[in-house]
């Protein structure tokens, strides 16, 4: 009886010794379960899944030059890439509380958002256009005031249309679909937004054309918390040697045909 007793109290002890160790164990990049298997810690990443060829829903899955990259970055790092789809003006804000461990959404780099969060090297270029009808009037950016201009909210299209053309002039919508729905609708007379999504649109879209005037040229990077550090310096190795090897351009090749 008292050496059942004993057997017990050490069981116990047993089973709270190694569930203290497990819940200890984070700080790592690999994890143990319960039952002995390794876990990878999860990288994730918050975009806006409406934004071809960059972020994209392919059935149930969301494909793109973001998603391929950070799957390569997060294999890197040694952990299993999570994306969240989100509202887009709200990645900034939850990657800066911490909710999420990075954005990535074909961002722009611009100082509004270098006051909230910090961004990793640019890996690609962007550039602002403008959509119209085939037969709209705006047949330059000249054309474009007192015009009825579309944009996704939280944009830097839709922050560049209001401070260039007035906010009065300027519609949003909640994602660069939604804007082009509105120029096919009448409701508003054109959609700044960048050039791939822009391109991506037209094909799907009859009747629409982008502008050749460029409106504005922009970089994209990833959004990490200012306070991540350790984060930011891990995913910029990782990036800056996924542009050296080329293995960045290539997955830039397979969503982007160069015409010319
Ligand atoms: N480059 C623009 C910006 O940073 C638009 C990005 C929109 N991205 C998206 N996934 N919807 O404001």
């Amino acid at each position: 009886m008292k050496i059942m007793k004993k057997l017990l109290a050490v069981a116990l002890m047993l089973v709270l010794v190694l569930g203290v160790m497990a819940g200890c164990s984070s700080g790592n990049d690999e994890k143990t379960n319960d039952d002995g298997t390794q876990q990878k810690e999860t990288l994730v990443m918050a975009t806006n899944a409406q934004f071809p060829p960059y972020e994209y829903y392919d059935g149930d899955k969301i494909v793109g030059i973001d998603a391929e990259v950070a799957a390569l970055i997060a294999e890197k790092l040694g952990m299993e890439l999570e994306i969240a789809d989100i509202e887009f003006d709200s990645i900034v804000p939850g990657v800066q509380q911490g909710k999420y461990d990075m954005g990535m959404a074909g961002m722009t780099v611009n100082d509004e958002r270098l006051e909230q969060v910090n961004f990793t090297t640019s890996y690609a270029k962007g550039v602002q256009v403008v959509i119209v009808k085939e037969d709209s009037d705006i047949k330059t950016i000249d054309d474009l005031t007192g015009k009825k201009i579309g944009a996704q909210q939280g944009t830097t299209g839709a922050i560049y249309a209001a401070e260039d053309y007035g906010e009065e002039n300027v519609t949003t919508y909640a994602s660069g679909n939604l804007a082009v729905e509105g120029l096919k609708t009448g409701k508003v007379d054109c959609v700044i937004i960048d050039n791939e999504p822009a391109k991506a649109y037209v094909s799907e879209n009859e009747g629409l054309k982008i502008l050749e005037t460029e409106y504005a040229n922009e970089d994209y990077a990833i959004a990490i918390a200012k306070d991540n550090t350790e984060l930011m310096d891990k995913v910029n190795t990782a990036l800056e040697e996924l542009i050296a090897n080329g293995e960045l351009q290539k997955i830039v090749d397979k969503y982007i045909t160069s015409e010319e």
